[in-house]
Formats: C-alpha cells, structure tokens, sequence
C-alpha cells in the first residue's frame, strides 16, 4: 500500500510540472465553439449536392399537401457528410428567402435544453441576445415573434432522443403560419423519426471524382501545378474517405503539408 501511494503521488507531482488541470464540464454548457454552426456557408466551393438541395428547396416552397401539422425536415447522416453545409446551402437560395418571411438558425448539438433553445431562437431571429427570463414569459415573448409567420426554422446538429422534450418545444412552435418549416439535421436515425414529419432526407457520400476535386483543393490549394505523383496518391486517398467530405478535407490538408515538405 505504501508503495502505491508514492507511486501516486509521484504522478500526481508529475500532474503539476505539466500544468495539465482537472476540468469537469458542466452541465448545460454552452455548444464548444469548435461545434457551433452559423447559416453562413463556410466552404469555398460545394461540391456535388445540387439535387440534394433542389429537392429540399422545392418541398419547402411548394409543399406538395398543406398538413395542419408543422412541417419539419430531417437531414440525416454519419458525421462529416456534409449535413450542416446542405442546410446552409438551403437556407441561403434565393427562393427560399423569397418565401420565408423569417428565417433561423440555431445550433443545438448534445444539450437540448427548451428554455436554451428558445432563449436561443429569439436571439437569432431579434438579432440580440435574449435575457435570462423564466420559461413561461420566454415562450410567449418567441410565439409573438413566430406568431401568424410563415417562419424557416433550422435546428442544426440534434443528438437528443427524448421525444417528452421535443414535444415541449414543438407546441411553442406550432404557432406559426401554414408553410412554416423546421429543418432538422441530425445523425441519428431515431431522432429523425421522431422529430420529423415528412420522411427523412439521407444524404449519401459525395462521388470519388468530387472527392478528388474536393482533395485537390485542398491539397494543391492556388498551385498552378499539380505534382502527377501527388495526384496518383490523393486518387487511392480519397477511395478511402467514402464520399466524406471531412475526411477528404482533412487528409487533403495533410498532403498540403507534405508536399510544401519532403513529399
Ligand atoms: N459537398 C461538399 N463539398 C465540399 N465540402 C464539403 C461538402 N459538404 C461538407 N463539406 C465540408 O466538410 C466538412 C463537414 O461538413 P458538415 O459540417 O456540413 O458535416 P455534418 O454532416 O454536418 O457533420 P456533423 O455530423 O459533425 O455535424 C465541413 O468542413 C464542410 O465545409
Ligand atoms: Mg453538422
């Protein structure tokens, strides 16, 4: 016993000379801003999704059947597949700002707490950050807000399968005018099916050859010239990422890298 306890407090000492520091995350913290998402497309160039996003754009401004129910949207994928950027690309055509006379973005990710995301729509949709206020003046002050509007609402990144707490959030909701949509992206098959009422969108991986040019990108950025040998590499790469754009992304980084290097 003794021996362990010095052993444990060598490494405990050890522990301070590398000021590595216990964290305990709380609860209910925000969304890790390496996670938080905006409406703002964040790539360059997207490759491969314009039917994707013909198809949404055109259920959401010319819904086939006028359901009394409000009409939400799941896009559902493995991570990285690009789930987010279709949404945004969405949220930014042209005829889906024409239609909507409110549009929202908001980023969920593993806490879905309804008094946050509420507190959280009103900011996007006010443009200000909403006060601290009890649950019900918060969700009067959002149905004044969505009342009576034809409202986009996205709901970017949903990971919770409690369908209680969805319910809650869904009668604020349910104020808005016919046509009002929620899109939902998600990973996850269930909360898909839960959250949604209209069948679930499943975006499939991006072809090898917009792989490659997704990998050149990145991996040869302005260069006039790509390195033939270079190219030969990044083709049996990217048949390794499965149509995922993160990992063609992040691979292709890499190779930038290495080829301002010793390649
Ligand atoms: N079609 C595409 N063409 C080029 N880049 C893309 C494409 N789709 C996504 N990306 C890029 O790939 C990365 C991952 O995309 P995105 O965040 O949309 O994935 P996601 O499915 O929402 O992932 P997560 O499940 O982690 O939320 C981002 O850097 C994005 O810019
Ligand atoms: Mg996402």
């Amino acid at each position: 016993m003794k021996e362990i306890r010095e052993r444990l407090d060598e490494i405990a000492e050890e522990r301070t000379q590398f000021h590595l520091n216990e964290v305990v995350p709380q609860s209910g913290a925000e969304v890790g801003e390496e996670r938080q998402t905006g409406s703002i497309i964040t790539q360059s160039h997207v490759y491969g999704r314009d039917e994707d996003k013909e198809i949404i754009v055109e259920n959401l401004v010319n819904p086939v059947a006028c359901c009394d129910d409000i009409f939400v949207y799941p896009i559902v994928g493995i991570g990285g597949l690009g789930k987010t950027t279709l949404a945004q690309m969405v949220y930014n055509d042209e005829r889906v700002g024409m239609h909507f006379e409110l549009r929202i973005w908001v980023c969920i990710s593993e806490d879905f707490s309804v008094k946050k995301i509420i507190k959280a729509i009103i900011g996007s949709a006010t443009g200000t950050a909403c006060e601290d206020l009890e649950l019900d003046p918060l969700q009067r002050r959002l149905q004044d807000i969505l009342n009576r509007k034809r409202y986009l609402l996205v709901l970017d990144d949903v990971w919770s399968e409690d369908e209680e707490k969805w319910d809650r959030l869904k009668c604020v909701l349910a104020c808005g005018s016919t046509g009002a949509s929620i899109i939902v992206t998600t990973r996850s098959r269930k909360v898909a099916s839960i959250m949604g009422t209209f069948p679930m969108h499943h975006l499939s991986g991006l072809s090898e050859d917009e792989c490659l040019l997704l990998f050149k990108e990145r991996a040869f950025g302005q260069e006039k010239e790509e390195r033939p040998n270079l190219v030969a590499i990044g083709k049996e790469i990217v048949k390794k990422c499965r149509g995922v754009p993160l990992a063609v992304k992040s691979l292709g980084s890499l190779m930038r890298y290495k080829s301002q290097s010793n390649f």
